[in-house]
């Protein structure tokens, strides 16, 4: 009977499709990743999306005169800010102009960029109209497709945490570090070159970097660390390593200095 035959295996083929749609509904993020190389758009757009995402996982290689620490973006932005509660760079490009506390201006999404250079990495930004900074651009923008501006962000998707009431004890913290953060950051804090970025120290993130707050280090640790066991930490645990990590010394921001941004011929425009 091929003619049954040739039904049931039609029957097959669309169970199967029916089933991978139903999937994909329960599961978008692995259905579709959010950065994949092979699937950006054609052209010289295409080619500063992914140059945007190479330089947010090896600054040292695209922009090394603007970076101190040694650490890429991705350090802090996992996985290149595809993470959620790990740093995840999502929707961000649909959150900006906003209002920034810190500087007491209304700031865009290069302002943003900027403060992680300046802090984050101890170091400058590229300049605004750099083929960087228009890269980096790109990349968060892509990241945010499908984001209406303006829309209201999903506090899930951050790390920070409210901590407990009472300081850290940082004996206990310090022992757990030895335990379960020391074999890959070093037990004196200063990394592995390339694999493991340094939590303190002259290369690390300077003190007014967003990492430098308890509140977020300790959601950052209890999220995503450790790297080999995420998610095994008790708040409390998290909370002492964090501020054992924090009681070392680090560098210090350099308030007073000038940022220089070339001047650009009219034509560039
Ligand atoms: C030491 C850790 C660290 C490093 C390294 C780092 N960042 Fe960040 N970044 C943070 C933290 C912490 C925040 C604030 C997150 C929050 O508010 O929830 C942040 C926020 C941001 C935001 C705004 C996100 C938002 O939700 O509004 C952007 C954009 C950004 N970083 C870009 C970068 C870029 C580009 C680099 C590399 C040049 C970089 N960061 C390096 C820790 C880091
Ligand atoms: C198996 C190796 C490994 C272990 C163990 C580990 N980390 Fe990490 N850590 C990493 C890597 C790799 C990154 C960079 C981000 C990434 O690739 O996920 C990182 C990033 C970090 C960062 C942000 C970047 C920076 O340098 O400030 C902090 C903070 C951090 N780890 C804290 C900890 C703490 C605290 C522990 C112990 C509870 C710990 N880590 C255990 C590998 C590790």
């Amino acid at each position: 009977m091929p003619r049954l035959r040739f039904n049931l295996a039609a029957l097959f083929a669309l169970a199967a499709v029916l089933m991978t749609a139903a999937c994909a509904h329960q599961a978008p993020e692995s259905a579709t990743p959010l950065y994949d190389p092979q699937t950006l758009p054609s052209g010289p757009l295409g080619a500063s999306i992914k140059l945007g995402h190479d330089i947010i996982m090896n600054p040292q290689k695209y922009v090394p005169n603007d970076v101190v620490a040694d650490m890429s973006c991705g350090a802090c932005h996992i996985a290149g800010g595809t993470i959620k509660r790990g740093g995840t760079l999502v929707g961000v490009y649909a959150r900006f102009p906003q209002w920034n506390k810190r500087s007491k201006r209304v700031i865009t999404v290069q302002d943003r960029i900027a403060e992680c250079f300046l802090y984050s990495m101890n170091g400058k930004p590229p300049a605004y109209t750099s083929k960087e900074m228009n890269a980096m651009v790109a990349y968060i923008a892509y990241l945010s497709r499908k984001v209406p501006v303006g829309a209201k962000e999903d506090p899930t998707q951050r790390f920070i945490v409210k901590t407990p009431s009472a300081p850290p004890d940082l004996a206990r913290g310090g022992a757990l570090y030895a335990q379960k953060c020391s074999l890959c950051h070093q037990a004196n804090g200063g990394g592995v070159h390339g694999a493991f970025p340094p939590l303190w120290g002259p290369k690390s993130f300077n003190n007014g970097a967003g990492m430098s707050h308890l509140a977020m280090m300790t959601g950052f640790v209890k999220y995503n660390m450790p790297k080999n066991a995420p998610g095994t930490l008790s708040l409390q645990e998290a909370y002492d390593i964090s501020g054992w990590v924090l009681s070392h010394a680090r560098p210090k921001f350099q308030k007073g200095r000038m940022i220089v941004q070339p001047a650009m011929p009219a034509k560039f425009f």
